[in-house]
């Protein structure tokens, strides 16, 4: 036993009382070494890092992962410095541990927050197993930007449906209680308006608006807030001139002051020290200061607080009480983690990572998240009956690594499995399943495989292509700005489809993709995003009719490029557009006079509808919905709105289908969006069912941000329609009043 001063703290206490015992205790060099976080990836304790352990100039740690070394680093901290307080150790477990989930976009075309919360606790306990105690996840930008390379760890570009599923993810990840077994503290990030990089470049500024901050940016991150989350990151771009590590009207007045926020933020990797980079300071003193005054309670990598802190407080530039807040709302955190009472731990601990539970996690996730966006005269599913040949094609159908997706520090390729091992077991007894990878990697150009690709398709029933992007496409820093498929893919698609087989197309990607030019050379297309490690088996059930595809848009299609930023929640602006206005430019005629009249919002070369819409997704069941109603036509203030319809599955397989409630608010104090997801429901049809779906709204459900930047529900007309996708057409209305 230690006899250290966080020892000597009455475990009986309040958390506010042992945070205050302890802070009373520390020096300021203790404090600020709180506020630090040091990279500790080497699978040892380097002597530097443990003479700092050791005079207690470090609060947390990150990537250190191998648990004899955690558990060491734990020790110093515990045993051997003054205080003895225990260490955060963080981790970027995106979307799994070592059992690697779909990439966060792709568990948002789930739909599901229970399947989203068990991969959260699956990749927690997994995560646990190695002594980390805290993850940067989830990330919750949203993000209308598929050029942007981090729109694959997004959760799509609603807000609506963001807010669920990052509920779903820090529950999964913090457990019912956060001082549990497997339970890590997570972290919401990157506050705020990261998604909003200037033509999806990563890093590049932002311009947002405060009331679209307000009701677009800022939302998911009061939910995570509302449920607890107990971290948040900033990000590492700039909000209307102020970097995000240097924003007091976003870390104090937004976060504090109004949403009462009482965990703590950590800042990007090295973000603190960037502000000088910015240009928004002249040096590292400066950043420090910057950021300590806005609120950054812990900076990552850099050590500008480190260096400057102590000297800034001396000078009295720096009041020590916003130094002591910093730390308290660290502490607290490590309180709440119960890392005081058991900071160790446990070895032996493998029969939990990659086991039965977290495999079949990773696979119902997979299958969730497959959106069927064509089939064309049923040619999926296909029928092992009526084949003898199918031949599998291209860079993505056996490529390990590539399935796994973006951020996948711990993730192993050795387990995936890959589409073609799983389609091999599913059929390969009745069926003759060939191979050609065609391509080295999906950036690949046009070369001898392709003849061999032909050929073999040439000779079987069906050819399966495996196409879409390689996992370094997408995630940090790896924007694009050509979204279609890369390399010599759509060459490859036409050149099997010049065979005249039936040719069904499974993309991976990390992002939506533009599929103009292929969409109409393939009968069916399956969008996989990157399925991680049970991928294969999820897609070779979908193939095969043994589950029917429920996937739904996350993030719009775009037709083309240029169409970005495309969102099915856009505001109607003053000039609509219909499809009667539309003119294509090759429809122009020459010297056509200049006139407004009659012109409306949209591109000559692309219209103004996407390709594929936000919400959208094919199943192998026929789902129709009808008799949409609201039981009220009138609706007090403060009351809810009840409305439904029957949905039938008129197809002849049972199928899961997201129904979505949508609502437009007519008239407003600030211009409204065309359509809002207000509510979704995933429900299971056997052939012939028919149910009632039911939503009930509450009207503060119903509340946005007005010019006074006051969160309200304003009475007045609602449309509101429920279907399959934010394109339905089945609508009727309701009325807000105030009778009070
Ligand atoms: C990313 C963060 C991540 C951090 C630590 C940064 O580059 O922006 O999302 O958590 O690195 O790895």
């Amino acid at each position: 036993m230690n006899a250290s001063v966080a020892s000597m703290i009455d475990e009986n206490s309040s958390v506010e009382q042992r945070v205050a015992a302890l802070l009373r205790e520390m020096t300021l060099d203790e404090k600020i070494g709180q506020m630090s976080q040091l990279n500790a990836s080497e699978n040892y304790v380097p002597q530097h890092l443990g003479d700092e352990l050791r005079a207690g100039h470090v609060g947390s740690v990150l990537n250190a992962v191998e648990v004899g070394t955690v558990n060491e680093l734990q020790r110093i901290a515990v045993e051997e410095s003054r205080l003895g307080i225990p260490l955060l150790v963080g981790r970027d477990v995106i979307h799994g541990f070592q059992t690697i989930m779909p990439i966060p976009l792709g568990q948002a075309a789930t739909w599901n927050p229970d399947v989203v919360r068990q991969g959260a606790r699956v990749s927690a306990h997994e995560a646990a197993t190695t002594g980390v105690n805290w993850t940067f996840a989830p990330m919750i930008d949203i993000s209308r930007d598929a050029r942007w390379g981090r729109i694959a760890e997004s959760l799509g570009e609603d807000v609506y449906l963001t807010n669920k599923l990052a509920v779903a993810m820090v529950e999964g990840f913090q457990g019912d209680d956060l001082s549990a077994n497997g339970s890590i503290a997570s972290c919401a990030k990157h506050f705020a308006a990261y998604g909003a990089a200037e033509s999806g470049r990563d890093y590049a500024t932002t311009n947002v608006s405060e009331n679209e901050l307000r009701n677009v940016y800022l939302r998911p991150f009061k939910a995570a807030v509302e449920a607890g989350v107990t971290t948040l990151m900033t990000s590492f771009s700039d909000i209307d001139g102020v970097p995000a590590s240097g924003n007091e009207f976003l870390l104090r007045d937004v976060l504090r002051d109004e949403w009462n926020f009482d965990g703590f933020v950590v800042s990007d990797w090295d973000s603190i020290r960037h502000l000088q980079v910015h240009g928004l300071t002249a040096n590292e003193k400066g950043s420090a200061l910057q950021a300590a005054v806005a609120g950054v309670d812990m900076e990552m990598a850099s050590s500008t607080y480190r260096d400057n802190l102590a000297g800034l407080v001396e000078s009295g530039q720096l009041d020590v009480r916003i130094v002591d807040d910093a730390v308290a709302n660290i502490l607290r955190t490590k309180f709440r983690l119960g890392l005081f009472e058991n900071p160790y731990t446990a070895l032996d601990q493998n029969n939990i990572v990659g086991n039965a539970h977290a495999l079949q996690t990773a696979k119902k996730a997979a299958l969730q998240s497959v959106v069927m966006l064509k089939n064309e005269n049923g040619a999926l599913p296909l029928v092992t009956e009526e084949l003898s040949t199918v031949a599998v094609i291209g860079p993505l159908a056996d490529a390990p690594h590539e399935q796994l997706g973006t951020w996948i520090f711990d993730g192993s390729a050795e387990q995936s499995v890959t589409p073609m091992h799983a389609i091999h077991s599913l059929v390969g007894h009745d069926i003759d399943v060939r191979y050609v990878r065609a391509m080295e990697n999906s950036r690949g150009r046009a070369n001898e495989a392709f003849d061999e690709a032909v050929a073999v398709a040439q000779d079987s029933d069906v050819a399966i292509l495996f196409l879409g992007e390689e996992s370094i496409l997408s995630g940090e820093a790896h924007s694009r700005a050509d979204i279609n498929l890369p390399g010599d893919q759509a060459e490859l698609v036409r050149r099997i489809r010049a065979t005249g087989k039936p040719v069904i197309a499974v993309i991976l990607a990390g992002r939506p993709l533009t599929l103009t030019n292929i969409v109409d050379e393939v009968d069916a297309i399956l969008f996989a995003w990157h399925p991680g490690t049970m991928g294969g088996p999820a897609i070779a059930d979908l193939l095969f009719g043994v589950v029917s595809p429920s996937g739904k848009l996350p993030a719009t299609f775009p037709r083309m490029v240029g169409q970005i930023p495309i969102y099915y929640n856009q505001k109607n602006t003053g000039k609509p557009p219909t499809p009667e206005t539309v003119v294509h430019i090759d429809d122009i005629d020459t010297h056509a006079p200049q006139t407004s009249l009659g012109m409306t919002a949209f591109h000559l070369d692309a219209g103004y509808t996407p390709l594929f819409p936000f919400g959208f997704g094919l199943s192998y069941a026929k789902f129709h919905y009808e008799n949409l109603r609201v039981a009220e036509q009138e609706t007090q203030l403060g009351e809810t709105i009840t409305i439904n319809a029957e949905l039938s599955n008129r197809g002849s397989v049972v199928g899961e289908e997201v129904a979505q409630l949508y609502v437009r608010d007519l008239v407003g104090n600030v211009t409204r969006p065309v359509r809002e997801l207000k509510g979704f429901q995933r429900l299971r049809l056997e052939p012939g069912e028919t149910v009632t779906v039911e939503f009930v709204l509450h009207t503060d459900e119903l509340a946005f941000y007005g010019r006074n930047m006051q969160l309200m529900t304003e009475p007045g007309d609602f449309h509101v329609w429920i279907g399959g996708s934010s394109d339905t057409h089945l609508r009727t209305e309701f009325r807000i009043v105030d009778n009070h």
